[in-house]
């Protein structure tokens, strides 16, 4: 019997989806004779029993075409906003599986799609995941697809912003995308020429990076860049953080450490205010003219690069080898130059940040970017 493969995109989307649904595709059907067929829009898709064709034709021409053809979401199968209530649809999600006669369901994704993936496995089903975000913060893998695209499109705009803060004698601030982890900034700062760059990783102090502003001034360099990752800290707001973390892991009922979640929820979403008070201290310190950018999605659009095209095609091809072996319940891992299962247990609820002594913190030390501590 030829094998059912069912594949859904979830989370924020990135540059690269496409190639890698073409090239699950392309090895399934072409290569193995296998089923595909794809899901709309994440988990939800499966719940309301939406799907897309997926023969050779609808995987011609969409190698190079940014976002997702599925479509996404962040919809979570336990957790499903249905009309006005939230509820738990792992049971209509097991079923859809069942009627499409499926052997298993791919899911390309984040940190949140691992979990949900690896509940439905829990639930019974086979799942297979590709590691998918342009936050590169997935645990047991190199690298994620849609980071390199991103780092592209980030290193370019920094590129662009130089001439025109040079031109200003101005300071820039460009806020870039990376949740909680600080692959993005650092490495399109340290691509881009940054002055200064600023990650979760490292809750900086607004002193110090004046001080390297002025310092910089005072050599003639009446311009600076300051990269900022959109989870970037100061030391006193980290602080903050840790004593909130830790009350709430001491309290002792529900509505008390619910309350402290909330307060630590608000403060994070704070980001756009976070940036703002940034730049106009660093204007007040430095007596530089400040301005800000943010990149936001422009960091997830468009067409994906060369390397992660081939990323993609890598995972796709080697999804579908560990399908024709019946291997399932895994993530395809990016290891070096191989492409590698590791189990989903060993992925889901783990958060790959940038370590303290990882060579690209050494490298902006050694280029004389200041980063903040
Ligand atoms: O996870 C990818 C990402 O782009 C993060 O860098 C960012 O914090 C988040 O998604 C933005 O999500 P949304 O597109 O839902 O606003």
């Amino acid at each position: 019997m030829a094998k059912s493969v069912g594949v859904l995109t979830a989370g924020g989307d990135s540059p690269g989806l496409n190639a890698a649904i073409r090239a699950i595709g392309k090895a399934a059907i072409g290569s193995f004779g296998m089923q595909f067929i794809g899901f709309r829009d994440g988990f939800r898709g499966l719940v309301e029993n939406r799907t897309v064709r997926l023969d050779e034709a609808a995987l011609s021409g969409i190698l190079i075409v940014g976002g997702t053809l599925l479509g996404t979401s962040r919809d979570k199968p336990h957790r499903m906003p249905i009309g006005s209530k939230v509820l738990d649809m792992t049971d209509t999600i097991v079923e859809t599986y069942y009627k499409h006669h499926l052997d298993v369901l791919v899911c390309l994704g984040g940190g949140g799609t691992h979990k949900n993936g690896f509940r439905l496995q829990q639930a019974g089903l086979n799942i297979i995941t590709l590691p998918k975000t342009i936050d590169n913060d997935l645990a047991m893998t190199d690298t994620t697809l849609g980071f390199d695209t991103a780092l592209s499109i980030a290193t370019e705009a920094i590129d662009r912003l130089h001439s025109t803060a040079h031109s200003h004698h101005r300071i820039i601030v460009v806020e870039i995308m990376g949740h909680n982890a600080g692959w993005l900034a650092l490495g399109a700062g340290i691509a881009g020429g940054a002055h200064v760059v600023l990650i979760p990783e490292i809750p900086y102090d607004i002193n110090t990076v004046a001080n390297s502003i002025r310092q910089r001034s005072r050599y003639g360099k009446n311009f600076s860049i300051v990269v900022v990752a959109e989870g970037a800290m100061s030391q006193e707001d980290a602080k903050f953080i840790k004593s909130n973390e830790k009350s709430s892991n001491k309290a002792k009922n529900k509505k008390a450490k619910n309350l402290l979640k909330e307060q630590l929820k608000q403060f994070k979403s704070q980001q756009a205010d976070n940036t703002r008070n940034l730049t106009e201290k660093l204007e007040s310190l430095t007596g530089l003219e400040s301005r800000i950018t943010t990149l936001g999605h422009l960091q997830r659009g468009g067409t994906p690069s060369a390397t992660d095209r081939l990323l993609a095609t890598r995972l796709g091809t080697a999804c579908t080898h560990m399908i024709k072996k019946e291997e399932y319940g895994v993530m395809m891992a990016v290891k070096g130059e191989q492409v590698l299962p590791v189990k989903l247990e060993e992925v889901v609820g783990k958060r790959k940040i940038v370590p303290m002594n990882h060579s690209w913190i050494k490298t902006a030390n050694d280029v004389g970017i200041c980063l903040g501590n």
